[in-house]
């Protein structure tokens, strides 16, 4: 079955597996949803598309797989090119976005890098400016997690790693790519919805996802008069390669939502999309819970 397609049904619970960190896209069972989202009949159907990037360029981080992946292909298919940063170690599944995206005719460039260093912030940006020769969207999208049960079983050392990862380099990515952004280009951050309920066995990520909804706030009061909008998107679980990589059988068997099923990545895509076109044209400094239906504040 093609990459693209999901292999299950929209009720169906993802089978219980293991990968390591990073994990793969290509090795997760079920396939998830790339391009296809829900139809009006229960089942799937591709995405529509309407021309509503056409000619943007999008600077994407972990655009090798899961969420960052069914952007890029759906940017595609809305007329974008992209530049996707990843971990070297996810160089496969970053050839398959490579090629999706060039099925819908449009270019997509690889840069594996490490964003944790700083410096291969500046490199992303730089490189992705001489590249695409523009940056009209910036998806901060990458992330660490690892489970702990408990305060005590975080190290210091992983504390400062899913800092380091997680929020620093949001920071630095978004510092210098806005020099070369212009009016009605746009910022969008990946948080997640455990900023809002607060996941007890994910606390170091959680607090970075919380620092994520604050940064595009701050970020968003700067920009928002110089017409460059930023947004964040707070999903729910959806099934990517980072679950099976970071979670334990019993979170896997509890991932849902409660719409009963956990999402695909193609459906928080279209959040993304929505953010990136003009059809947000009155939203800034927001979050989009596209969570399954957990009612949240803020
Ligand atoms: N999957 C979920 O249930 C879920 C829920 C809420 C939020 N999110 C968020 O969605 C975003 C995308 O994750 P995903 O679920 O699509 O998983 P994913 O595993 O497909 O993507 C994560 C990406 O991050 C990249 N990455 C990690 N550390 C990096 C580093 N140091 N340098 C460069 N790249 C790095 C990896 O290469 C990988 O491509 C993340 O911000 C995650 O927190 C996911």
């Amino acid at each position: 079955m093609s990459a693209e397609k999901p292999q299950f049904d929209i009720g169906h619970q993802p089978n219980i597996q293991h990968q390591t960190f990073p994990g793969s896209q290509a090795d997760l069972d079920p396939a998830p949803s790339v391009a296809h989202v829900p139809s009006p009949d229960g089942g799937y159907k591709l995405y529509q598309a309407a021309g509503k990037l056409k000619d943007k360029k999008a600077l994407i981080t972990g655009g090798d797989s899961g969420i960052g992946r069914s952007t890029a292909v759906l940017f595609a298919m809305e007329g974008a090119d992209s530049f996707i940063a990843y971990l070297p170690e996810e160089q496969k599944d970053a050839e398959e976005t490579k090629a999706l995206v060039e099925k819908y005719g449009r270019k997509c460039f690889l840069y594996p890098t490490n964003l944790k260093e700083q410096g291969n912030c500046k490199k992303v940006v730089e490189e992705a400016v001489k590249q695409l020769g523009a940056i009209n969207v910036l998806f901060n999208n990458h992330a660490y997690q690892m489970m702990t049960q408990d305060i005590s079983e975080i190290s210091e050392e992983q504390w400062l790693h899913t800092f380091d990862t997680n929020i620093h380099p949001f920071f630095f990515l978004s510092k210098y790519a806005l020099p070369h952004m212009k009016k009605g280009d746009t910022i969008i951050n990946n948080a997640s919805v455990n900023a809002y309920i607060g996941r007890p066995d994910l606390l170091d990520y959680t607090s970075t996802k919380g620092a994520i909804v604050s940064f595009t706030r701050g970020l968003s009061n700067q920009f928002v008069g110089k017409g460059i909008r930023v947004n964040a998107v707070a999903p729910g679980p959806v099934w990517t390669p980072l679950i099976p990589s970071t979670m334990t059988d019993e979170a896997i068997k509890q991932f849902t939502s409660p719409m009963g099923r956990p999402g695909q990545p193609s459906e928080i895509a279209t959040c993304v999309v929505f953010l990136a076109s003009t059809d947000s044209s009155q939203i800034s400094g927001q979050t989009i819970h596209c969570n399954g239906g957990v009612i949240v504040n803020g």
